[in-house]
């Protein structure tokens, strides 16, 4: 079996690659591990830079975004009894983000590759990449593909990264100590607008899928499980870390998803190996503070999109050359700012007073100065380079 481009994952990377690789007439195979219904039900982010909106309605997969997601034009930082709005339509006019859940960008990608007849395999197993240097080949089951480039489209666990020889991949990484627990609530969203808070008891986010659907996070221990939460605890939790300002209650429901997930800052650079190049969170993580992780992974499928494109035209290899560079400016003011926004937020075992001291002064730094307020924004909403 052969195709143009091996992609590994069906998550948003390796269907959006996939899908804006057939606009411009190039033929891919997708390989996932797991099930069609996992991907779609698996709950994840929610926020969509303007640029990310942009892309996918500019591939025609955006309809059902536009009509059921949610622009927002602001956001709320909530500490120390009162919340504090930083206006996007003032600071950044024009910029705005969308929620929508990111299931249902799979969904919607997944049903326009089935339409116009991709190759989407799930379920396959024990996919390993060969002959990286030449001319690279993927097995998997008993099979083979080979390809003239493969996408390394899996994510942090996927197999593409460690496919790359020793030596090759500088690494740069930061730990953290704490988890997020997801919470997915059927349940009216208590504030029109997302709500990062900050307390003493711990970091909580406010955001929401729809009228009718709430999500929550809550910094929780880095060893947590989502046993630890029973359905009391978390609404307890959520009130004692929202309800912080006069007048605001947070409304309870049934809650249908709890899942715990690391945080993590990770880059490898060079994100490209031979005719391996990595997209997504298989080259790059960010703590989810800053929202980034998805729009960082639209924006490289971007690049190499047009990489291919010029390669497949006419053998030029100027751009796919230039790939990881091209990624990168991004992906480390990403990393900066998602650092940033989770040492603001989050409370530190570690932190003495003086660091709680300085946390509430660049937040009061972050609220008042106009300058300060729209350098958040300005990030928030996606930096463009
Ligand atoms: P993935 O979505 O991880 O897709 C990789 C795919 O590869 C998966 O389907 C996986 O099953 C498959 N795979 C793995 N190994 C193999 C293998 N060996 N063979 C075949 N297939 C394989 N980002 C934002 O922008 N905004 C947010 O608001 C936001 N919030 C988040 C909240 C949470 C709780 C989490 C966990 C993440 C959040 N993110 C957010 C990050 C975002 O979800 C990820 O950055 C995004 O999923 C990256 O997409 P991807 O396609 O690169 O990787
Ligand atoms: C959501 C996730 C985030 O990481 C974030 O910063 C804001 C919103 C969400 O899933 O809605």
């Amino acid at each position: 079996m052969r195709t143009q481009v091996g992609i590994i994952g069906a998550g948003p990377a390796g269907l959006l690659l996939s899908h804006l690789l057939h606009l411009r007439g190039i033929s891919s195979v997708v390989l996932e591990r797991r099930s069609r219904d996992h991907v779609e039900r698996r709950v994840r982010a929610g926020v969509l830079e303007q640029g990310t909106v942009d892309t996918l309605v500019a591939a025609g997969v955006g309809e059902r975004m536009l009509r059921e997601g949610l622009p927002h034009h602001g956001i709320e930082l909530r500490y120390g009894g009162a919340g504090h709005r930083i206006p996007f339509e003032k600071l950044v006019p024009g910029r705005a983000i969308t929620v929508y859940g990111q299931q249902e960008v799979v969904k919607d990608l997944i049903a326009a590759r089935l339409e116009a007849g991709g190759d989407l395999r799930f379920e396959v197993e024990d996919v390993a990449l060969h002959a990286l240097e030449d001319r690279p080949y993927l097995t998997f089951g008993g099979e083979r593909l080979d390809c003239d480039v493969i996408a390394g489209c899996d994510g942090f666990h996927g197999v593409s990264r460690p496919a790359v020889p020793e030596g090759v991949l500088t690494t740069y990484e930061r730990e953290y100590p704490f988890a997020w627990l997801g919470i997915l609530a059927q349940v009216a969203p208590s504030s029109e607008e997302l709500i990062y808070a900050r307390g003493e008891r711990g970091f909580a986010l406010h955001s929401m899928r729809s009228p009718t659907l709430s999500r929550f996070y809550l910094q929780v221990p880095p060893d947590a499980v989502a046993e630890d939460w029973p359905d009391g605890r978390v609404w307890d939790e959520l009130k004692a870390r929202l309800e912080t300002v006069p007048g605001f209650t947070l409304a309870t429901g049934e809650i249908v998803e709890k899942s715990v997930t690391p945080m993590r800052s990770y880059v490898v650079e060079p994100m490209q190996y031979g005719r391996l190049y990595l997209a997504g969170d298989a080259a790059h993580i960010v703590p989810p503070t800053g929202a980034k992780g998805l729009n960082l992974a639209v924006a490289d499928v971007r690049v190499l999109t047009e990489a291919l494109a010029a390669y497949f035209r006419d053998g030029s290899t100027g751009l796919l050359d230039g790939y990881s560079a091209a990624c990168l400016k991004r992906v480390w003011r990403a990393q900066h700012f998602s650092w940033w926004m989770t040492t603001l937020l989050h409370t530190f075992d570690s932190d003495d007073a003086y660091g709680r001291r300085l946390q509430l002064s660049y937040l009061d730094y972050v609220t008042s100065s106009e300058a300060a307020a729209t350098t958040l924004a300005e990030n928030y909403v996606g930096y463009e380079w």
